[in-house]
């Protein structure tokens, strides 16, 4: 990574619509995009596939350590996430797949194990980067730091219907109590867990659609990079 690259860092906690913006603003920009949740999440698909459990720590640790993993996309610009040559990018985002994601995620050695894979997607000419300890531990000198958070109620019915969308199976009371729980588990853990760098702008996104949440970013990102701006 190369101090010159700007980096845009967005952490917040699930269902709080980073994703959705980190990709419009990345293509906003023009920069790379860093999902890092789809890591965390590939590493406990792959331990399901493998019959390992979630808090089994060498055997998770070895996965993290070795994934083969590689983000493309379609012809439509639809994100592909493939893992050992096999397109995963669906399966990985159900809600069990998140919950294993956050278990597997509280384990030290993965996340040492991930740390400079996802360092080195800090490539001109600029990097979005989303999670949820980016600004934190990853890329604590980002230039601009976003910490985007909604209600829970908010955050519940925004994944059910993200979750509908894609075809997959949801129920928003059992959404409701998955998302307050892999909060508490995200926010509490002793390693990065989830919270604002202490030079982050948060933004409070319930009452707020997609669309104003984006022009907020990149209204920030206008004053911080001013040169580095494709639009
Ligand atoms: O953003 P997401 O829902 O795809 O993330 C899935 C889980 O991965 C999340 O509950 C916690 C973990 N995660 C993490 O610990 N650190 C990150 N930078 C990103 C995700």
């Amino acid at each position: 990574m190369s101090d010159a690259v700007p980096v845009l860092t967005i952490d917040g906690p699930s269902g709080s619509g980073k994703g959705t913006v980190a990709r419009l603003v990345a293509e906003r920009l023009g920069w790379h995009l860093l999902d890092s949740g789809a890591l965390y999440r590939l590493v406990a698909y792959a331990a399901r596939e493998r019959s390992i459990a979630w808090d089994d720590e060498p055997a998770n640790a070895a996965i993290a350590a070795h994934l083969d993993v590689r983000f493309s996309a379609d012809s439509l610009g639809n994100e592909q996430i493939w893992l050992e040559g096999r397109e995963v990018s669906v399966h990985i985002r159900s809600e069990a797949i998140g919950a294993g994601a956050s278990q597997v995620a509280a384990i030290p050695p993965v996340r040492a194990a991930l740390l400079a894979r996802q360092r080195a997607f800090a490539e001109p000419p600029g990097l979005v980067a989303d999670g949820r300890d980016m600004g934190t531990v990853i890329f604590p000198g980002a230039a601009l730091k976003i910490y985007l958070t909604a209600s829970a109620e908010e955050r519940a019915q925004r994944r059910y219907k993200q979750l509908k969308d894609k075809g997959l199976g949801a129920n928003l009371a059992a959404l409701s109590q998955e998302i307050a729980e892999r909060d508490r588990r995200d926010a509490s853990r002793p390693i990065a867990p989830l919270r604002p760098a202490d030079d982050a702008q948060v933004i409070d996104s319930t009452s707020m659609s997609i669309d104003a949440v984006v022009a907020r970013v990149l209204e920030l990102a206008a004053q911080r990079f001013p040169a580095k701006q494709r639009l």
